[in-house]
């Protein structure tokens, strides 16, 4: 009777022991081989100045957070004073110029938060003309949360393999994720929790615009089990050559006004198995792209040639439509990794999975 419940505090004792540091679980869909720092031995930055340059240097490596790192008021602060709307009135503010341009990520770079602990406040994370990048379980947050020209949490530009998972960003000045005009090829986004949730929205309604912005050439991106919220436009956008890959998202929006997807020339999207729940505007007007949103079984088919499979359809609660039938794009799915599709029936787990401090 006794050996029972001894032996199952010696289990529960010996994981954190057996666990090695490092990235949980491998990417799927387009980033599918991302190694990121791969098996370099890890490192444990303690100051901003350490992060900075293990992530800047051309090692691969394996770095760690145990902490947050605050690089709030580090860089001084500069004011602003033109006016964007040339016939409003001119006002000074004074913004945080740490937010303004995030960090340098070289290629072959794991950064990896310990725990809940691995945290980024007041700058964001820049991976340009670099290769096989890995961000997980991090949280990025506070870059000039009041200024539309704020800070980026997230920017690729000119890249390949890159897997961002299970990150949390909230209160950003101006975009949580964003793919720049050039390239950045193979990106998965998965597990994450894009918060819009602000006291400074453009329609002071506390739900932030610029969300998620895809407008790279020939972006192939899978976008799957994040959680996105509290949003009123981009979420995401689409344009570029992107090809769009979103599945088994939950879209939450509670009562704004705004727009989930925004779908420009070039865009392509194939949505599958989403929630969108609350979620008004499913797409703005003017879809000048293409998209498939896997309205019905019998449409659905039409994936089997390029994705081995039929689509699966997405939820709808208390929501607008999302129902376009375009298939000419689909092609563009044969021979990739290709992320599986589950049906789109537990809003609830991947909302509570989401984010940072999960895993
Ligand atoms: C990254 O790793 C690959 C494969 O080992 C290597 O070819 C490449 O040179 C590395 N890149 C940098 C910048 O170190
Ligand atoms: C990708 O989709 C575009 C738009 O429909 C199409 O013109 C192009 O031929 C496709 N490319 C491939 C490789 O299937």
């Amino acid at each position: 009777m006794f050996s029972k419940p001894f032996l199952t505090f010696a289990l529960t004792a010996l994981v954190p022991c057996a666990a090695a540091a490092g990235v949980t679980g491998s990417a799927e869909g387009f980033a599918k081989g991302v190694t990121g720092g791969g098996s370099a031995t890890p490192v444990y930055p303690t100051t901003n100045a350490e992060l900075v340059s293990y992530l800047g240097d051309s090692s691969p490596r394996v770095i760690i957070l145990t902490k947050t790192f605050d690089f709030t008021g580090t860089e001084g602060t500069n004011s602003w004073c033109d006016n964007y709307e040339a016939s409003a009135p001119d006002v000074s503010v004074s913004y945080d110029k740490a937010g303004i341009l995030g960090i340098t990520v070289g290629s072959n770079k794991s950064l990896v938060g310990s725990g809940s602990s691995g945290v980024i406040k007041g700058k964001g994370l820049r991976i340009i003309n670099a290769k096989n990048v890995i961000i997980q379980n991090v949280k990025i947050y506070n870059l000039n949360p009041r200024y539309v020209w704020g800070g980026d949490a997230i920017t690729l530009n000119n890249c390949d393999l890159v897997w961002i998972d299970h990150v949390s960003t909230s209160l950003i000045g101006r975009q949580h994720i964003v793919l720049g005009t050039d390239a950045s090829n193979r990106v998965t986004i998965s597990n994450c929790d894009i918060d819009g949730t602000t006291s400074w929205s453009p329609n002071c309604d506390t739900y932030h615009y610029w969300n998620v912005l895809f407008l790279g050439s020939q972006d192939l991106v899978t976008f799957k089990n994040n959680y996105v919220h509290h949003f009123s436009g981009r979420a995401p956008k689409v344009g570029g050559n992107t090809l769009l890959h979103a599945v088994n998202n939950y879209f939450y929006q509670s009562d704004s006004n705004g727009h989930a997807f925004e779908i420009d020339a070039g865009g392509m999207v194939l949505a599958e198995g989403n929630v969108f729940q609350n979620v008004v505007n499913v797409v703005a007007s003017g879809v000048a792209g293409q998209a498939f949103t896997s309205p019905d079984s019998t449409s659905n088919a039409a994936c089997s040639s390029y994705l081995g499979r039929s689509c699966v359809i997405n939820a709808f609660g208390s929501s607008g439509a999302f129902n376009i039938k375009n298939t000419g794009f689909l092609s563009n799915f044969s021979g990739k990794n290709v992320a599986s599709a589950s049906s789109a029936n537990d809003a609830k787990a991947v909302s509570s999975n989401a984010g940072y401090g999960k895993i």
